[in-house]
């Protein structure tokens, strides 16, 4: 069949309607073919899929070791734990100093408020002047020396047989010429355990790490450290132990360089 002049104009009407119809047809299908086949279509793509729907990347669960560990950088070999002449010497019942009657090279006397005329190693005895004076700028507090340097010969007249209280001779801090023994100038409290509840003891208690200084008695270490409770003995160990301690949270040498509780001597 074709459109020619021969067929009556009712048929070619009819022929012109169906032509135009199928150009609709090819014209809506032209048209639904590029929407379908247009990535960005989006929502008006009836055929997109779930799948075809951007998602985010997964990422791995946090694990344990994808937090960054913080490094400890503290060199506890700095200084020598054994030898008599190094601020970091431990000296407890089960730790001598060697030789016994040790006596350092350095010392001076710390010129501060006192009982007894104090001498202490020339770093000990800069320190205490430092923390006296900040104790009276800072909290209007007077200090003073009870006890500092005490020889072997000393030790023997201060020992009173009672190991909990004191050192036997050649077994005390005080012989390293870096403690001292702190209390109020005015006395109140001086070399007993109430001195804790005094604002002396009080500040002390919470400002001598500043200063390089150690409580090296605490109250709840009498296991490890072999003596009752003393809030007024003070150890210098220097600034970078003691603030390493405190950060720590360790309240003994023996805790902190792991060495062996010394509730007795051996
Ligand atoms: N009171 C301390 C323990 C000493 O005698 O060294
Ligand atoms: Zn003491």
């Amino acid at each position: 069949m074709t459109l020619g002049s021969s067929a009556s104009p009712r048929v070619r009407r009819n022929r012109m309607i169906a032509a135009v119809i199928g150009m609709v047809l090819v014209a809506a299908a032209v048209v639904w073919a590029i929407v379908a086949l247009t990535p960005s279509s989006g929502s008006a793509n009836p055929t997109a899929t779930p799948s075809q729907t951007p998602t985010a990347t997964p990422r791995p669960a946090p694990t344990a070791t994808s937090t960054p560990t913080p490094v400890d950088t503290f060199d506890k070999a700095a200084h020598s734990i054994d030898d008599p002449n190094s601020i970091w010497v431990v000296v407890d019942k089960l730790r001598p100093l060697n030789p016994a009657d040790f006596e350092p090279a350095d010392l001076v006397v710390v010129p501060v408020a006192h009982t007894w005329e104090p001498l202490m190693r020339a770093e000990a005895a800069d320190a205490v002047v430092k923390m006296f004076r900040a104790a009276s700028d800072e909290a209007g507090l007077s200090l003073a020396s009870n006890s500092a340097y005490r020889s072997y010969e000393a030790q023997e007249r201060v020992y009173d047989n009672d190991d909990e209280l004191t050192a036997r001779p050649g077994f005390s801090e005080h012989q390293t010429g870096l403690t001292m023994d702190i209390g109020p100038a005015s006395g109140n409290c001086a070399l007993a355990v109430c001195f804790a509840d005094t604002p002396e003891g009080q500040w002390l208690r919470d400002n001598a790490y500043r200063f390089g200084f150690l409580l090296r008695y605490p109250a709840d270490k009498v296991a490890v450290t072999g003596y009752q409770f003393e809030p007024w003995h003070f150890r210098y160990i220097g600034t970078d132990l003691s603030h390493e301690m405190r950060e720590q949270g360790v309240t003994t040498l023996e805790e902190f360089f792991g060495l062996p509780a010394a509730p007795d001597y051996a």
